[in-house]
């Protein structure tokens, strides 16, 4: 409990801020300063088998499991205190935490995705650990939400623009959420995932900062939320963590979630078997190494003739600044679901 620097709130210790300054000085070094050269003969036959491609993965996989290790020692050594402040956060503003305790976590959604052991499920202060993991991913370049609001810029409401009800599918620690509704202020938000030590963090986060929005603990493919209700609905990488069976089960869900005109955002990776071949590289790394099992399939998929087959009109694809791909698609009038 040792405040917040701007709206990222500080480790239990000084000592703990010091070693994730470290791993993400050292990741930082591995993508900015090692990858590129591993990139220039990433096409070469035998690249894979490379020693430095193999000291790279390596130290890709330690630097993740030696950051998650840290934050949970760190966290676990203040459990209570954790615990009490999660459950004060719910006390403070009751109505918005939405959760049945009869909910069952599907087998596929229990993986230590990222290496992180428990995953989003596992670890009742995975939503701390997580946030503090995802710094370092983001190699500090996300510190004030900032990935997160350009994400949310590059939503796209009805033409109409009336926006009443907003979605964030697999909203995590409700980073998009809270920036969805600075954008559509008059909006009801919600962020919905499937993992409930995430949503009571960014319920307590959302409480901290003073945003008024709604998390439910869900499943994007079965939401059990009303039909034809929604103007605006994001899936920020979502897709590429969920079993390729769900792909078309998602997007039938998030059509009738809509209303008539109402668009989906997708930001996740791009759909592209024919990638350079230092990316194809670092998706196999993260698939097999990185615990990102499902993204392969979603990178092959044809997302964009999926979202026809569920009934949207496609209105835009386009690539970010980031290595990450922004579609956006429309239910139209008359649509039928
Ligand atoms: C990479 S994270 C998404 C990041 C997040 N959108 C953000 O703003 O940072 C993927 C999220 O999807 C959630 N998830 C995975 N499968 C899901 C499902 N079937 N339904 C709902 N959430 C799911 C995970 O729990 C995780 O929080």
């Amino acid at each position: 409990m040792r405040g917040y620097q701007g709206v990222l709130p500080r480790t239990p210790s000084l000592e703990d801020e010091s070693y994730l300054g470290f791993m993400e000085s050292l990741r930082n070094q591995n993508i900015l300063q090692f990858f590129p050269k591993i990139a220039a003969f990433a096409h070469e036959p035998n690249a894979e088998g490379d020693p430095r491609v193999r000291l790279w993965k390596r130290l890709m996989r330690s630097q993740q499991q030696q950051t998650w290790e840290k934050l949970q020692q760190s966290f676990d050594s203040q459990r209570a205190a954790y615990e009490d402040e999660l459950a004060a956060a719910e006390r403070a503003r009751p109505g918005r935490l939405h959760a049945d305790p009869t909910f069952q976590v599907p087998a596929y959604a229990t993986l230590d995705i990222h290496l992180q052991p428990g995953g989003y499920v596992g670890d009742s202060l995975a939503g701390y650990v997580f946030h503090h993991g995802t710094k370092v991913f983001y190699q500090g370049a996300n510190d004030q939400d900032e990935l997160h609001r350009q994400v949310v810029d590059f939503v796209s409401a009805p033409e109409s623009g009336e926006v009443k009800r907003v979605l964030d599918l697999g909203c995590s620690i409700g980073q998009c959420t809270t920036a969805l509704k600075q954008r559509f202020p008059a909006a009801e938000v919600t962020g919905l995932d499937v993992g409930l030590p995430l949503l009571r963090y960014a319920h307590k986060r959302a409480v901290d900062l003073d945003i008024d929005v709604h998390f439910r603990h869900g499943l994007a493919e079965d939401t059990g939320l009303p039909s034809g209700q929604y103007d605006v609905i994001l899936a920020y990488i979502l897709f590429h963590e969920v079993p390729e069976r769900l792909f078309k089960v998602i997007l039938a869900e998030v059509f009738r979630l809509l209303r008539p005109g109402g668009r989906f955002t997708v930001v996740d990776a791009p759909n592209n078997r024919n990638l350079p071949a230092a990316n194809k590289l670092w998706l196999k790394f993260d698939a097999r190494y990185n615990c990102e099992p499902y993204s392969p399939a979603f990178v092959a998929s044809d997302f964009q003739g999926l979202l026809q087959e569920a009934g949207f009109r496609v209105l835009e694809s386009k690539p970010t600044p980031t290595f990450l791909h922004c579609t956006v698609a429309q239910k139209d009038d008359g649509a039928s679901g």
